[in-house]
């Protein structure tokens, strides 16, 4: 019995041991000790954290280590929305977009782009009907209204259902002079004019103009992915280090996060009204962090950190169109689109709720895209429809931003860890698979 009392002891004692020498707390882990990975704290919840924003305007002084402390300005409530001047040094943002430059940056898909392998033979400038089993073939695919005629707005609106294309009234007049659509010059296509009309040439007007027209593109941009990890330069190290303080979540989450995304937008570059991560319920589906990359999956971020880098252009406002509206019906805003289109922010970037332009490089911004699952202890809940936000229009200079996005699981996948914490793979300090 004595014997069997020793080995338990001197069981549990090597278990402590091995827990100490791997995981020291997070503050010695983040500052001193492991240069190179995280370290799990297996006493420690890693469920997430969120600052309280209190109230608009509110400054609190953060922690950020060995950078020193910085001020952190509450600019929105829902999402929580905060502002950090002064985040990155001037020589870390030459850094990261010398390293983009270095990489070379290619050009931006968002929903409904297409790269150029995939960008099918453009209709040279065609002429006719379009088949009925086509959309937009059918005269009740335009006239949603139900009045028996297809008006400028209806022709904005198809427009956008089908090719994502954010027309002004000035375009379509534009379209019918330039198509010279005689049945459309008076604004409107009755029904039986629908019939002879060039409907073809308007719908393939309208699919080369989404693809090719830099002001119609959802997204017009460049980008690339500078890597954090075990075999980074030391200053995309310290950054993530200093994502973590700022964040206040575990090291496990904040290593795992997504590579750092740095745009670059030219004239005209802009990226429409979006959300940095998906909303589906559907619980069979993964996190994308958490497969491998070609597998079905949906984006889980729970943080946008995201880094102005340069601050010697015009136009280029990052715009939250509806943060801090409580009565916000994100069904009905998609619904009325045609007229007064909140998405399109080439046209309504001031019509915006919040509009940041960092007056010195190297603000950044922080906000949480999802509320927190408390019911079910702390993991990501749903995506907060007033996290929609996008960068407007750059009218002169370039733009130059990063994202750091930290992906969090759900409660029913939070077993599974990030596919990004292999980077650390060899480190004496890298999580183990089964660590949670
Ligand atoms: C993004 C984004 C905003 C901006 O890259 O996802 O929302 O101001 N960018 O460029
Ligand atoms: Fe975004």
């Amino acid at each position: 019995m004595d014997c069997v009392i020793k080995r338990l002891v001197f069981l549990v004692l090597c278990f402590v041991l091995f827990q100490v020498r791997r995981c020291l707390p997070d503050s010695l882990t983040v500052n001193a000790i492991h240069d190179d990975g995280p370290c799990m704290d297996h006493t420690k919840s890693y469920a997430l954290e969120r600052y309280n924003p209190v109230k608009i305007g509110y400054v609190r002084t953060i922690d950020l280590g060995s950078f020193g402390q910085r001020r952190m300005i509450t600019r929105a409530l829902k999402p929580p929305i905060f502002e950090i001047p002064d985040f990155l040094t001037e020589d870390e943002c030459d850094f990261i977009m010398k390293q983009a430059v270095k990489q070379g940056l290619k050009s931006s898909i968002a929903k409904g782009g297409l790269s150029p392998k995939l960008m099918p033979i453009l209709p040279e400038n065609v002429t006719g009907k379009l088949p009925p089993n086509e959309i937009g073939g059918r005269f009740e695919d335009w006239d949603q209204n139900n009045d028996d005629v297809i008006d400028i707005l209806e022709m904005m609106k198809f427009a956008k259902n089908k090719h994502l294309l954010f027309l002004s009234k000035d375009d379509i007049l534009e379209m019918i002079e330039k198509l010279n659509i005689s049945a459309a010059k008076d604004e409107h296509i009755t029904k039986m004019e629908f019939e002879d009309a060039n409907i073809l040439g308007i719908d393939s007007y309208f699919y080369k103009l989404h693809r090719l027209h830099p002001k119609h593109k959802d997204r017009y941009s460049e980008q690339t992915w500078v890597k954090f990890g075990r075999t980074a330069n030391k200053t995309m190290t310290r950054i993530l280090k200093r994502v973590m303080k700022l964040t206040n979540l575990s090291s496990y989450l904040v290593y795992g996060c997504e590579e750092m995304q740095v745009v670059r937008y030219q004239p005209f570059g802009h990226y429409h009204a979006h959300f940095d991560s998906e909303t589906h319920t559907r619980q069979n589906v993964p996190c994308c962090h958490q497969v491998h990359p070609d597998q079905r999956c949906k984006i889980c971020r729970y943080i946008t950190v995201l880094y102005y880098l340069n601050d010697n252009y015009k136009g280029g406002e990052t715009a939250f169109p509806v943060a801090d509206n409580i009565t916000l019906d994100l069904e009905q805003s998609i619904q009325n689109r045609e007229e007064r289109d909140i998405f399109n922010l080439n046209e309504f970037c001031h019509a915006a709720n919040f509009i940041v332009k960092a007056k010195k490089r190297g603000t950044a911004i922080m906000w949480y895209n999802h509320d927190i699952d408390y019911w079910n202890g702390g993991w990501l809940g749903d995506l907060d429809g007033h996290s929609l936000h996008g960068g407007c229009m750059v009218t002169e200079g370039e733009k130059w931003i990063a994202n750091s996005w930290l992906p969090a699981p759900y409660y029913y996948n939070s077993d599974l860890r990030s596919m990004f914490l292999n980077r650390f793979e060899g480190s004496a300090t890298a999580p183990m698979e089964n660590e949670d």
